[in-house]
């Protein structure tokens, strides 16, 4: 069937959006109203408030919100918030977490949190005399030019760190760069960088437009392209790592303690420099960061962008966590770039991401880098101590045989059954059917 487009769609109440979707895709079928329906929240100021974080809202979409114990972070013990919809990353977190608990714990450091943000421009001029420009006029312009964006945030300890005129002409004709550094303190700061990067653009074209040393064409030749904060943070990173004599690396695999730290770092180094590698690696080490990340309500895309541009800042794609296994000591970190809130946003208007805050004990930015950055290095330590020794299918099964037995709609007797029948079997789709049917049928 060939459908329609539709104009104005936006301005249709909710419920004239679900009909014209029902109606011209799904045939009128009155059940799919009502799973949109089903996911409305009771309560209608609650519902109100999630449908206008976005636009076009029609219901809401649900993930599981799992919950991670014993983390020892710095000496604190927290439980880690976890949305995530992928099974055995919560277990694999909290089996992590246990793993080091009685070994210290992890440790957090804040290397540093710079932001960064561009406004990308074309002019026809020399070098050498935008430069001389940029330092004698133009810089302390665009300080001033900021006051008023920047006010609350220097009153918090923040604001603009500096500003610097990049020449990118051997790349690209008459292309230059202002590049700005931010501290937001306990914000993840986009709005405040982008106002701060606009005004830039906007002081840079009029200061240019009135400044005598330009000749008209040069003027003329100015194209202020985009003022953009850069997902990419470098200098906004925070390390997590985790250490223990080798003899304490006792897996209940049976493997020894040396042999699991050899093939343990074995695995690292293959995913340093290996990118197919580094790319499973990396995204399982993600599984822990996105998860948290979205249940304190920040941006996983803006994380996931951060992290793998970083993975390849020497031109390869290469792992985010290391291993050393020298005199005895096991040794494993991440220096993970990540640029978080705790304030604006979501976060005070999320019932959830309220909740998750709360949590772990309302963290500042910098807290919660580090949360972050240890929920990453758990995923990875849990995820390659299956790989290097009973292999990860095992874990997954189970969940994959849950999720068969939830869409056979088993019953909790029949679960049971199966968690048992298949403790010793490989699960597969077909096996669960046909064990399914055949004691169904019995
Ligand atoms: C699955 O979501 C993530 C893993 O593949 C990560 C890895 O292989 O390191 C288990």
């Amino acid at each position: 069937m060939n459908h329609q487009p539709i104009e104005g769609f936006s301005k249709l109440t909710k419920q004239g959006k679900i009909d014209w979707l029902v109606n011209e895709y799904l045939e009128g079928d009155q059940e799919y109203q009502n799973i949109l329906k089903q996911y409305w929240n009771d309560n209608a100021e609650l519902q109100k408030l999630h449908e206008e974080f976005s636009e076009n809202t029609i219901s809401n979409f649900y993930m599981p919100y799992g919950i991670a114990p014993n983390f020892l972070i710095d000496g604190k013990l927290l439980a880690l918030p976890m949305a995530v919809e992928e099974s055995s990353v919560v277990a694999a977190a909290s089996k992590a977490a246990k793993f080091w608990i009685d070994k210290g714990g992890f440790k957090t450091t804040i290397i540093n949190t710079k932001k960064l943000g561009h406004t990308h421009f074309i002019f026809n001029v020399e070098s050498h005399k935008l430069q001389h420009f940029f330092n004698f006029k133009l810089k302390k312009k665009l300080f001033e030019a900021t006051e008023d964006i920047t006010a609350n945030m220097r009153k918090r300890g923040g604001g603009i760190l500096n500003i610097r005129l990049i020449d990118k002409t051997a790349e690209m004709p008459h292309y230059y760069q202002l590049k700005a550094s931010f501290d937001t303190v306990d914000s993840m700061g986009a709005n405040f960088i982008n106002s701060c990067l606009e005004q830039f653009g906007r002081t840079l074209r009029e200061e240019v437009a009135a400044d005598e040393d330009f000749t008209h064409e040069e003027k003329e030749s100015l194209q202020i392209v985009m003022n953009i904060l850069s997902n990419f943070t470098p200098d906004c990173i925070v390390r997590a790592e985790v250490s223990c004599n080798m003899e304490d690396l006792k897996d209940d695999s049976g493997i020894s303690p040396e042999e699991f730290a050899w093939k343990f770092r074995q695995a690292v180094n293959i995913a340093e420099i290996e990118p197919f590698r580094a790319t499973t690696h990396n995204k399982g080490v993600m599984n822990g960061v996105d998860a948290v990340v979205i249940a304190t309500g920040n941006d996983f895309r803006a994380t996931e962008a951060c992290a793998h541009a970083y993975a390849a800042k020497d031109g390869q794609y290469r792992s985010l966590t290391h291993c050393t296994t020298d005199n005895g000591i096991f040794r494993f970190w991440i220096d993970l770039p990540i640029s978080v809130g705790v304030v604006g946003g979501l976060t005070n208007l999320h019932p959830l991401v309220k909740f998750s805050l709360a949590l772990l004990g309302k963290p500042s930015a910098q807290e919660l880098m580090s949360i972050l950055a240890v929920s990453g290095l758990a995923q990875n330590f849990a995820a390659l101590r299956s790989l290097v020794t009973t292999g990860i299918q095992k874990g997954h099964m189970k969940m994959h045989l849950l999720n068969i037995l939830n869409q056979m709609r088993a019953t909790e007797e029949e679960k049971q059954y199966f968690v048992s029948y298949f403790k010793d079997k490989t699960v597969s789709h077909h096996e669960v059917i046909n064990e399914f049917n055949r004691l169904r049928n019995k």
